[in-house]
């Protein structure tokens, strides 16, 4: 396959590409502003919105009394309101809605609202959750082997615990939407959203009418990372609201810091183990504990949980495991999904266990990682019960190692810090095994709408939404290869839900897997009758008995392979079967085969295959500044035969970058009251182009075609994310040099400056 440019990529870097705030404006436009809880927990005892009312240029203030139909948001279990209604559980709470001509209009009102509080106690950190007993939901289980028996029969048991941190996603574009109401119960509303049949359902139920007098489009968002999987939801929901009460379209824009104020980000965890292993590091056994901060209502945290329980093992056998998890309920923002979807925590919590025994055992940590890989025809069983098949693992460190010259820079690393003592260095390998599918098993499917106009171009529609990872590029590409056409005849339309209904989110990086399955079967039916119809139209011109089987749709044209001298081009034969009163017009569905997962049993077979991959990361750290800088990435990654290998190769680059974020530089800061201190660019990090290695390597594994997915390809979106822990590894590594790996650091994940100075001095003391 060949590199094909972004569908977008040209509009986006002429500025013309049609975001949501950039689409016309009627002039009868109203703008949506949300006021929001300033304590992270009280009752609300009373209040008083009608002198808001009365502000010039304010066309409606709402509350939750004024929803016609239900008070909830919540995607999975309704314990998230619209608007608060008689309680507050977090800063940044929705309580009242405003539609006004603009912001200063706005801000009088809300300046006029008064509420009366009762003040109550907020619980803000996962430990103080658990000692309240604070959970979301009830604990979840996945169990093999015997642990006890385990630990009894290990040589070596160590214990532990440790945390990780949130994450920003960090979207260029904030959450927005734009409702526009039409005759009777209509609306249409433009939502930046990765679920618009979701949003669709949201808006239907909080209006209180059915949800085929809804229509929600995604042209395309700027950036989601998960952000807008549900959170898309809220502002959508808000803005239909007041769209209804005033008659008028409404658009609801979230400036940034109060984006980055109110909504979800990744969950962050803290862990505790406990490991029994041989002398050489093999895992006899261990015992994990998840618990995930899951802030005031459930959204997605149970999936997000059990995708990290479903990663609690990364690529490494176990035999005797037990993994248990809470979500813990606290008084901020309901965390959601974000790239990785719970795995990079699942995944960190081992990759830790890994690390920490090797230091036990002053052994090279990539050789315990390595002697605890997933087998081939042997230890290959995961803790869910079923048998990893098509194990790239050793194929890639093979490849990896060799590649990247480790062994030779591991010494030479080593004995650069024998020499040196105010800069350290560090390398570490981080594996990924990535289980793809959603967990949650009949989300698995996926529709589509191909038209052909009889001019001979064609328009696809499908469920899945694009946010900058090239979905859209991809399907076009797919679409022209299984068509045989080239792919300027062919145009993705913008995600509607009157085009292709009861669709997933776009998410679990199964967005190609599910809606390029989906286009492939529309098209499918679609050649299926222009192959009848040019067969008997052979026949009948030309007298040739032409079998349906030998049709052939090759490069703009189509022929019977037993009479290649005639050819009818496509938008001649398209023409013709016009004429005939041939349906030009077909649908699309897919769904993944023989998946399931029980989860009161804790087994199944949850994953149509699994994405692997590994990367290496070489840093400096200044051992005076905690400064760290990374040098060097090596990442080989699986993606099975690339579709666009060039957006293949950006999605890892990204997906790396984003969780070097994760480890490095983003750490979330909240007072004691649970406000979020840094809510904007100056004091929240991102990974910026100096943060990025110097010396940025990706590849694609070679030569391992994906037996059964379109175009036998590979999920890419999420896994790759997993890898940026290699510097958060090797960032440890080099703090350890500065005891000679002596200890075992308790560096903080942020491995921020100021954490990583922390550490340096707890390790000389
Ligand atoms: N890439 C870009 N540029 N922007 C995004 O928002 N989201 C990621 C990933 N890559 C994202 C991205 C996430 S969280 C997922 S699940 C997948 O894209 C979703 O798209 P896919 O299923 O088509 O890979
Ligand atoms: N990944 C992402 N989103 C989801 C999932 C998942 O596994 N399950 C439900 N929503
Ligand atoms: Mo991605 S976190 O599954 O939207």
């Amino acid at each position: 396959m060949k590199n094909i440019q972004h569908e977008s990529g040209k509009y986006q870097v002429t500025g013309e590409a049609m975001y949501i705030d950039d689409m016309p404006m009627s002039d009868r436009l109203l703008h949506g502003y949300i006021y929001t809880s300033p304590h992270a927990h009280a009752k609300i005892l009373s209040f008083d919105i009608e002198k808001a009312k009365s502000v010039e240029g304010v066309h409606a203030v709402l509350s939750y009394k004024d929803i016609p139909g239900h008070n909830q948001m919540g995607p999975v279990i309704h314990d998230e309101p619209v608007l608060a209604e008689g309680l507050v559980e977090c800063i940044g709470q929705a309580m009242f809605i405003i539609a006004a001509e603009n912001q200063t209009a706005a801000d009088k009102a809300m300046s006029m609202i008064d509420v009366e509080y009762n003040i109550l106690e907020p619980i803000l950190t996962i430990k103080d959750a658990i000692s309240k007993e604070s959970l979301l939901q009830p604990e979840r289980k996945i169990e093999i082997g015997d642990i006890d028996s385990g630990f009894k029969s290990s040589k070596n048991v160590i214990e532990g615990e440790f945390e990780s941190g949130g994450q920003e996603q960090w979207y260029l574009e904030t959450q927005i939407c734009m409702s526009v109401p039409g005759e009777g119960d209509e609306m249409k509303s433009y939502s930046s959203t990765q679920h618009p049949s979701e949003t669709q359902a949201i808006i239907a139920e909080v209006l209180g009418v059915g949800k085929h007098e809804v229509e929600v489009e995604c042209r395309r968002m700027g950036g989601a990372f998960g952000g807008k999987e549900t959170s898309g939801n809220h502002v959508a929901a808000w803005s239909a609201l007041l769209a209804v009460k005033t008659g008028r379209p409404v658009k609801v824009r979230l400036f940034r810091d109060i984006d980055q104020k109110i909504t979800g980000k990744r969950h962050p965890y803290f862990y505790k183990y406990k490991a029994g292993f041989d002398d050489n590091g093999k895992i006899i056994a261990v015992d994990v504990q998840h618990f995930a901060n899951g802030g005031y209502a459930t959204d997605l945290s149970m999936a997000i949980l059990e995708r990290g329980m479903l990663h609690a093992e990364n690529s490494y056998f176990i035999p005797n495991m037990r993994i248990l998890a809470k979500a813990m309920k606290t008084n901020l923002p309901s965390n959601v999904a974000f790239r990785g979807f719970g795995a990079p925590q699942g995944i960190f919590c081992i990759e830790q266990v890994l690390d920490n025994i090797a230091t036990y055992l002053k052994k090279d940590a990539l050789e315990v990682r390595k002697i605890n890989f997933y087998g081939i025809d042997d230890r290959n069983i995961a803790p869910y019960g079923v048998t990893v098949e098509n194990n790239r693992l050793h194929v890639i460190y093979d490849q990896i190692i060799k590649s990247s010259e480790y062994m030779k820079r591991k010494s030479e690393i080593d004995r650069f810090n024998s020499e040196n003592e105010f800069i350290k260095k560090g390398i570490a390998l981080t594996p990924v095994k990535f289980g793809i599918s959603f967990t949650t098993s009949f989300l698995n499917q996926a529709g589509a709408l191909i038209n052909i106009y009889n001019d001979g171009t064609i328009l696809v529609n499908h469920g899945g939404t694009e946010m900058g990872q090239g979905l859209y590029t991809k399907i076009r590409r797919i679409a022209a290869v299984e068509f045989g056409v080239s792919q300027n005849r062919i145009k993705v339309n913008a995600t509607n839900t009157s085009k292709v209904p009861n669709t997933s989110a776009t998410a679990a990086s199964s967005g190609t897997d599910l809606n390029g399955m989906a286009v492939k079967n529309g098209i499918d039916k679609l050649k299926q009758r222009l192959a009848d119809f040019i067969s008997e139209l052979i026949n009948v011109e030309h007298k040739k008995e032409s079998k349906v089987e030998n049709i052939v749709f090759e490069n703009d044209e189509i022929y019977n392979s037993n009479y290649p001298e005639i050819k009818y081009s496509f938008e001649e034969l398209i023409s013709k079967a016009y004429f005939n009163q041939i349906s030009l017009s077909a649908t699309g569905f897919y769904r993944t085969p023989d998946i399931h997962f029980d989860r009161a049993s804790g087994k199944g077979n949850p994953f149509h295959y699994y994405a692997y991959g590994m990367g290496i990361t070489e840093v400096d750290v200044d051992i005076l500044t905690g400064g760290v800088d990374v040098k060097r990435a090596d990442i080989l990654h699986d993606v099975g035969e690339s579709i666009i290998p060039n957006l293949d190769i950006g999605q890892i680059e990204g997906a790396y970058t984003q969780g070097l974020g994760w480890v490095t530089g983003e750490e979330m800061k909240y007072d004691d009251k649970g406000n979020l201190l840094n809510h904007a660019p100056d004091t929240y990090k991102i990974p910026g182009i100096c943060d990025v290695p110097d010396d940025f390597r990706v590849n694609l594994l070679q030569g391992y075609p994906n037996p059964s997915t379109i175009r036998r390809s590979k999920a890419v979106g999420e896994p790759p994310f997993v890898l940026g822990l290699s510097a958060w590894f090797a960032i440890k590594y080099a703090v350890s040099a500065v005891c000679g790996h002596a200890k075992e650091p308790d560096l903080a994940l942020p491995a921020t400056n100021e954490n990583i100075l922390l550490t340096i001095d707890d390790l000389k003391l």
